[in-house]
């Protein structure tokens, strides 16, 4: 057994549950052949324990590495804060400065609080609108991380989280009494939202949103969304936190003309190193001051001074026009590559944070076989790809041949009418799970 394997078996018995994210669990990929662990990454290239080295064509730390893995300009940044001391007892001037320039970026923003994570980042964005506007419901659509006000939207019926990324979240552990204070609505479902918020608009303390996941918005509903949070003053909350600084620099919403009241920073800002930020107009985030939010490590430097760097290399290489252009040529991949082995696939996603799924009756043994195949040539892939400033063109060819190889494997496979002996391995995991 290769040491991954043998290391993540060791892991079951001490974490429950393997990892701390369920989207690095290696079930989600290639159960019992996922390498698992690493001891070094650069730009996109990862080496396994074994010393095999792959390509990085799947998810870049989830999201979190969009400049790619250990950036020199990012890691200079963060070594001198280290020698020059990342913690004391008085305050981190870089907290102003970061200030300063996420405010710029949208002009929209008055004041800002600093976490170190998307989900805490959430939480916090949520109380400051709930101190508000002195009310509990939450209405919201989108994945927004595992804290109560979120997962209680699962309490009432276990389904209403299903269509917002992650299937199959379990509740067990946050108190009863908070079912019926977070309702989802639909994306892009401009009627279904209106009827909800018609339902529960004098008790709704804040609206939240992802500005986009998988398809771009329809004017209609963001507007409909953006005149019912007016209308009653209840805060807009914008998650920014895996969508914003790839289409441009700064939030998407600053592309689709959608002016919240809060918007959410995290994965997109700092290059791997935890920094969260929470924007939004001066009348909202003064409330922050009403209620007690409040944690020692969201004072330490790291978290500001990554941030201004790839912030500052973002805009200054346009880096979202290269995470566009990227993603865009693996789509093409996809589609041309299937079409010529004749596979049915369908395309989705915005373009720097592209997927794919295969229409057939098993498509999750597809999936893992796809992974597999690729795994077998060097990369580390699933049936999506978020792109970053360190995927080059060479990276995006070598790509595109294994696909080609993967992608006539498949096709041989599934005219054997067992594609699933194929595998070396368990089936891929689709969601949420128990593990054994
Ligand atoms: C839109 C969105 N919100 C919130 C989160 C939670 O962020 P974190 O995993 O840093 O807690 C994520 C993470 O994937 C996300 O994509």
């Amino acid at each position: 057994m290769e040491k991954g394997q043998e290391l993540y078996n060791k892991a079951k018995t001490l974490i429950p549950g393997g990892t701390q994210l369920l989207s690095k669990r290696p079930e989600m990929f290639l159960p019992e052949r996922w390498p698992s662990y690493y001891k070094k990454a650069k730009g996109c290239e990862i080496w396994d324990l074994d010393g095999k080295k792959y390509i990085d064509m799947s998810y870049m730390g989830i999201g979190s590495c969009i400049l790619g893995y250990a950036d020199r300009d990012i890691n200079d940044a963060v070594k001198r804060c280290i020698d020059s001391g990342s913690m004391n007892t008085l305050n981190v001037p870089e907290e102003v400065e970061l200030a300063e320039l996420l405010i710029n970026l949208h002009p929209w923003a008055e004041m800002t609080r600093y976490v170190r994570t998307g989900g805490e980042a959430m939480s916090v964005a949520v109380r400051i609108a709930r101190a508000y506007s002195r009310k509990d419901k939450v209405l919201f659509c989108g994945y927004h991380g595992w804290h109560d006000w979120y997962l209680s939207a699962n309490l009432m019926s276990k389904k209403s989280l299903n269509g917002h990324l992650l299937p199959g979240l379990n509740p067990l552990g946050v108190p009863d009494n908070l079912s019926g204070l977070t309702i989802p609505f639909e994306y892009n479902d401009t009627e279904g939202f209106l009827r909800i918020f018609e339902k529960h608009k004098n008790e709704t303390g804040a609206i939240v949103l992802e500005t986009i996941r998988n398809y771009e918005p329809e004017k209609e509903f963001l507007f409909a969304v953006r005149k019912s949070a007016f209308k009653k003053n209840i805060p807009l909350i914008a998650d920014e936190i895996t969508s914003g600084f790839r289409l441009t620099s700064g939030g998407a919403h600053l592309i689709y003309g959608l002016e919240p009241d809060i918007a959410v920073f995290a994965k997109g800002i700092s290059n791997g190193f935890p920094m969260a930020a929470v924007i939004g107009k001066k009348k909202v985030m003064q409330s922050a001051q009403d209620s007690f939010i409040s944690s020692t490590y969201w004072t330490e430097k790291i978290g500001p001074v990554a941030a201004i760097a790839t912030i500052k290399k973002i805009i200054y290489n346009d880096v979202p026009k290269h995470l566009i252009e990227t993603g865009r040529k693996v789509k093409k991949i996809w589609k041309s590559t299937a079409g010529k082995f004749r596979l049915d696939i369908q395309i989705s996603g915005i373009d720097p944070l592209g997927h794919f799924s295969f229409i057939c009756k098993e498509p999750l043994v597809y999936k893992t076989l796809f992974t597999q195949k690729m795994l077998e040539q060097g990369f580390l892939a699933a049936t999506a790809f978020y792109s970053s400033y360190s995927h080059k063109s060479h990276h995006i060819k070598s790509y595109a041949a294994a696909c080609n190889k993967a992608f006539a494997f498949i096709k041989r496979v599934s005219e054997s009418g067992n594609p699933k002996r194929f595998l070396k391995g368990p089936v891929c995991h689709s969601g949420f799970k128990r593990l054994n």
